[in-house]
Formats: structure tokens, C-alpha cells, sequence
């Protein structure tokens, strides 16, 4: 679960979309933190994923000789298509009723459902680490992958973090 090491962790690193804007975030209203939390989604899935897409093709064809690296991108394509999932499911059932201000019999469970995303980071963990074991780590276009698989992983974790913390009903 997350704790308080979480938010210096935010902090802390500059490089984090979340830092300049947790603050405003946690005192903003219901509609202003959806509406934050959609745009990211919409930028996950059409400008990072098919960049970082792009990128493992291009790896592939500099590559072809290399069975672990299509192995790899699988593995992030299957990633990919569980995110979508979460984020559709987060747009059309979760958002809504956080939206609503209720106070249900069920607020304390729906609070607890959105403490839910232990589990799709340590898969993209796996992804970063496969790739880093890999025998072309000095390509630069190896890098650019890595790089942007570290940023998504950062800001994946702030988005959960912002869902997990500033999403909630009042029971
Ligand atoms: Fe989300
Ligand atoms: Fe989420």
C-alpha cells in the first residue's frame, strides 16, 4: 500500500509530471481531478504507448537477429491492452460514481477497489529489467525505449498515486 514515502518519492523527483501539480491536485474539485486523470489516460494510450511502440519496432528491425527482443515487446503489448482495459473500465464505472459525491453503504468498498495497482507496475518492472539484461544496451535507440518505458513507469505510479489518494468518497 502506499504510504507517505510515496508522496516525497513525488517530490522528489523532478522529473515527474505529478510534482508541480500534486498540491493543486489534492484541493481541486471532484470534476477538475477527472478531468485531469482522463487527459492522462489519452495521452497513455495515444501518444506514449504508440511511441514507445514505434520504438520497440524500430529496435526489432536494427535487431532482427535478436529472439528475446519480440519476446519483450509482446510482453509490453499484453501490458498495453490490460491498461487499456483499466483505464476504460476507470472511465466508464469508476470516474462516474466519484463524480456522483455520494454517500453509499459501499463508499468504504469502492474506496478499497481503487486501492488496486500493485498489480500492473511490477510487469512493466519486468519489461524495463528484461531489456536492460539485454546484450545491445548501448545502442541509442535502445536507449530512447528505456528511457521512455523508466518516464511511463514514473508517471504511471503518480497517476496511480492521484487515484489511490485524492479519489475517494466520503463514508
Ligand atoms: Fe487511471
Ligand atoms: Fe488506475
Amino acid at each position: 500500500m502506499f504510504g507517505i514515502h510515496q508522496l516525497n518519492h513525488s517530490q522528489s523527483n523532478s522529473s515527474s509530471f505529478l510534482s508541480n501539480e500534486l498540491a493543486l491536485l489534492l484541493n481541486a474539485s471532484p470534476q477538475t481531478v477527472v478531468d485531469w486523470l482522463t487527459d492522462a489516460h489519452h495521452t497513455f494510450e495515444h501518444e506514449t504507448i504508440p511511441r514507445i511502440e514505434q520504438d520497440f519496432l524500430n529496435l526489432i528491425r536494427l535487431f532482427p537477429n535478436t529472439p528475446s527482443l519480440p519476446v519483450i515487446f509482446n510482453l509490453f503489448l499484453k501490458f498495453q491492452m490490460e491498461m487499456k482495459l483499466h483505464m476504460e473500465i476507470e472511465e466508464q464505472k469508476i470516474y462516474p460514481v466519484f463524480l456522483q459525491q455520494v454517500t453509499l453503504e459501499s463508499n468504504r468498498e469502492f474506496n478499497e477497489l481503487m486501492h488496486s495497482h500493485e498489480g500492473s507496475e511490477p510487469f512493466l518492472e519486468e519489461i524495463i529489467a528484461l531489456l536492460e539484461r539485454s546484450s545491445f544496451s548501448e545502442n541509442p535507440f535502445f536507449q530512447i525505449l528505456l528511457s521512455r518505458l523508466k518516464q511511463f513507469e514514473n508517471d504511471l505510479r503518480d497517476h496511480a498515486w492521484v487515484e489511490d489518494h485524492v479519489l475517494l468518497l466520503p463514508y
